[in-house]
């Protein structure tokens, strides 16, 4: 399909989809701008990103007079045991790769295990992650991975659901994924799990949350998931600390150049960013400004020849198409290419950058954003655009939108200072413990 048709398609699902929203109560009042541009077909978002589903509910707040109840002390003490197993770099196999290898506390929980490649390094020398490392924080606000935004609303689109394509509810279930991976932990199986937790200092306080659990193989990695399930979903890993969640709180200053920087990510004609990470500065509830809507996008990364996977010219990452899943119909081509919009909270304390990490410098993110169309050359120098991608697939990436519905020659959305002041503000979301 041209792009020109695609564009149509797309046009025609949005006037469905706002029509179909236009009936819900105070909708409009919930919307963080509407998207400017055709592709623009997560517009009816609403703000409020609860938990939903199979999510857990966050915990509740803890009381601060009346002695805390049963559940919250139950759920306190499983958190503090997910933290623990968190950084037991005894899990792994070899020893010495803990979940906190990756996702380092002192880096907002993201990291490549020392690698420079863009992807994460795992428990033995030369075996490496498929993909880059996302941050853990926030995630008690990712919504329940799903194929429509409104329960009744036609047009397909998918939304959340952890990892880049989406494609796990539950941290439960997830946490095995990674101890197992021969190319991550490596742990094994449940049966070596529980024999490592066994001769754990901790190996009483698992006992006792989690009675019988190290008896059985299978109950011990649901239980090792509940505890770092408890601990993910927490209060501790939602800070809200950042600098700009004192602005809107009206308890503090962006600087002029973060305040420039702040315009343009919300302007649809330049930076066009709060478009997809999604941001409500007029609320005085950092939690309305989660950077992200949950959605899925194609942006066309370059191709990161670093990787030794990308050896393999056949070799693609195809990201939501390749999810399984029951409720979802697998190689539904238009999703190829896409993956799961990240926050970027904290984005600037990370050192890879995109689902393949690619870039290793912020700054050149968002130069990628204002020049992908205009100069493709930049980007694209080993290959055709779009080289990350099939040619069947390429079609799929977004080019309807600002700030990369340009042409080449044109000059691009954003200027060299524009792009500094983008930057600039995406400081401006680092949390206290991480500037
Ligand atoms: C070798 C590096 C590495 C280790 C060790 C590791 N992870 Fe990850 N983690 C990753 C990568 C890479 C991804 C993204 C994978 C993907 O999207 O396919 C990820 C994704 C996640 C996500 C999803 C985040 C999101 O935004 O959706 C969670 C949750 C997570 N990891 C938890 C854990 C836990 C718990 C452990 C320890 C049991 C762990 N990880 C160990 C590299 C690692
Ligand atoms: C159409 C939706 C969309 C728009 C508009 C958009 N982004 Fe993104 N952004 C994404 C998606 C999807 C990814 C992940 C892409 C991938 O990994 O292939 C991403 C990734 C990023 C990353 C890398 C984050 C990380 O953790 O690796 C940064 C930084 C970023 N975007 C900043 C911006 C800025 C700045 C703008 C505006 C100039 C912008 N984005 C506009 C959807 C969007």
């Amino acid at each position: 399909m041209s792009t020109d048709t695609r564009a149509t398609v797309r046009r025609s699902g949005v006037a469905r989809v706002a029509a179909a929203a236009a009936g819900l109560v105070a909708i409009g009042a919930l919307l963080v701008g509407v998207r400017a541009g055709a592709s623009a077909f997560r517009r009816v978002a609403p703000v409020a990103a609860a938990p939903q589903g199979q999510l857990p509910e966050p915990p509740p707040i803890a009381p601060t007079s009346a002695a805390p109840s049963p559940e919250a002390s139950e759920a306190a003490r499983r958190a503090t045991l997910g933290k623990t197993l968190f950084v037991d770099a005894n899990l792994s196999d070899p020893p010495g790769t803990s979940c906190a290898a990756c996702h380092d506390p002192a880096r907002a929980f993201a990291g490549n295990h020392g690698s420079s490649i863009g992807v994460a390094l795992g428990s033995r020398p030369g075996h490496f992650a498929k993909r880059n490392t996302p941050s853990l924080l926030y995630l008690r606000f990712v919504r329940k991975f799903r194929l429509h935004w409104e329960e009744d609303a036609p047009l397909v689109d998918a939304y959340g659901g952890f990892f880049w394509d989406g494609r796990t509810d539950s941290i439960v279930d997830l946490t095995r994924q990674p101890l197992l991976n021969p190319q991550e932990m490596n742990a094994g199986d449940g049966r070596r799990v529980a024999s490592v937790i066994a001769a754990s200092a901790y190996a009483p306080e698992f006992r006792t949350a989690f009675p019988g659990a190290l008896d059985d193989p299978d109950a011990t990695l649901k239980a090792v998931g509940e505890a770092v399930s408890a601990y993910l979903l927490g209060d501790e890993m939602a800070p809200f600390s950042s600098r700009y969640d004192d602005f809107v709180r009206g308890r503090g200053q962006l600087t002029a150049t973060e305040a420039a920087g702040l315009k343009l990510f919300k302007d649809s004609a330049k930076g066009g960013c709060s478009g997809c990470h999604k941001i409500n500065d007029r609320s005085s509830d950092p939690k309305a400004s989660p950077f992200t809507d949950y959605g899925f996008d194609a942006v066309g990364a370059p191709r990161n020849r670093a990787l030794p996977a990308t050896r393999d010219a056949a070799y693609f990452d195809l990201g939501l198409c390749e999810r399984q899943g029951g409720d979802y119909q697998k190689n539904t081509a238009e999703f190829c290419g896409r993956f799961r919009t990240p926050s970027l909270r904290n984005v600037a304390v990370r050192q890879a950058f995109m689902h393949n990490g690619v870039f290793s410098k912020l700054r050149d993110v968002v130069a990628f954003y204002a020049s992908r169309s205009t100069n493709p050359e930049r980007w694209y120098a080993h290959g055709p655009v779009f080289d990350d991608l099939p040619a069947k697939y390429r079609d799929n990436v977004n080019v309807d939108k600002a700030p990369y519905n340009r042409h080449r020659g044109e000059a691009p959305a954003l200027d060299d200072g524009e792009i500094d002041a983008i930057v600039a503000f995406l400081g401006a979301l680092t949390d206290a413990p991480y500037r």
